[in-house]
């Protein structure tokens, strides 16, 4: 299972990469925003970063273009300028065609803001990339999302479909759990949500306890 990173933080991809070897980053219009930086520095600062690795960093396009030809115009736009690059799609009507016509030129599509299976069967029958429901949203919604990743990779794996199933906005270890064992391929998470996800308090309350017995043993 991969590990993505949600961030357009350079401090935060940088520990991500260093600490953790994540797989990959998944960029929108809000992490760019927090990021502090002009659109077009932010991303060219994240594409160098992963310059000469296969690792993909999805950047999603202005999300004012709904038209088909808006679409693909702005996502050749920004396919050009890394080879890591899946561009992000949101899941309405112009992006299925857009996808196919996308896909024959080289460039993958991650279609983005997925909540039902049957949006995630369309993206994936004419060649997403990848597909990301919104796992986080979803539930926040009261909705079951295990229902929901299961379902996908359900009917990816029925159809062989060669899509990735990237389950994004995950809040919680019991979550990342929950797409690991529905068979997602990856998930994507702030750092926070990582960092909380593999750690437990009993590990420190259990090296608290073999510290106190360690520093009553004398060591020869
Ligand atoms: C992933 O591709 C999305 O950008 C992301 O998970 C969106 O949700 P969030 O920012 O609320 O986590």
């Amino acid at each position: 299972m991969k590990f993505f990173l949600d961030s357009a933080k350079i401090d935060q991809i940088e520990y991500a990469l260093d600490m953790w070897d994540i797989d990959g980053i998944t960029t929108n219009p809000h992490h760019i925003q927090v990021a502090g930086q002009p659109f077009m520095k932010a991303i060219h600062d994240i594409a160098k970063l992963f310059e000469g690795t296969k690792k993909t960093v999805s950047v999603e396009i202005n999300p004012n273009y709904t038209s088909f030809d808006d679409m693909v115009t702005d996502a050749e736009k920004l396919a050009d300028i890394s080879p890591n690059f899946v561009i992000k799609l949101p899941c309405i009507e112009p992006t299925f065609k857009a996808i196919r016509v996308l896909s024959e030129k080289g460039i993958r599509v991650n279609t983005t803001l997925i909540f039902s299976p049957s949006q995630a069967i369309q993206a994936m029958r004419v060649g997403s990339y990848y597909v990301s429901p919104f796992v986080g949203w979803k539930e926040a919604n009261g909705e079951d999302v295990s229902k929901l990743i299961q379902e996908i990779v359900t009917i990816r794996n029925n159809y062989g479909f060669k899509t990735e199933v990237l389950c994004a906005a995950m809040r919680n270890g019991r979550q990342i759990v929950d797409a690991a064992l529905a068979g997602a391929d990856i998930v994507t998470a702030y750092l926070d949500i990582y960092q909380a996800a593999f750690d437990h308090p009993y590990t420190h309350k259990g090296m608290g306890i073999f510290q106190e017995y360690w520093d009553k043993t004398p060591f020869e």
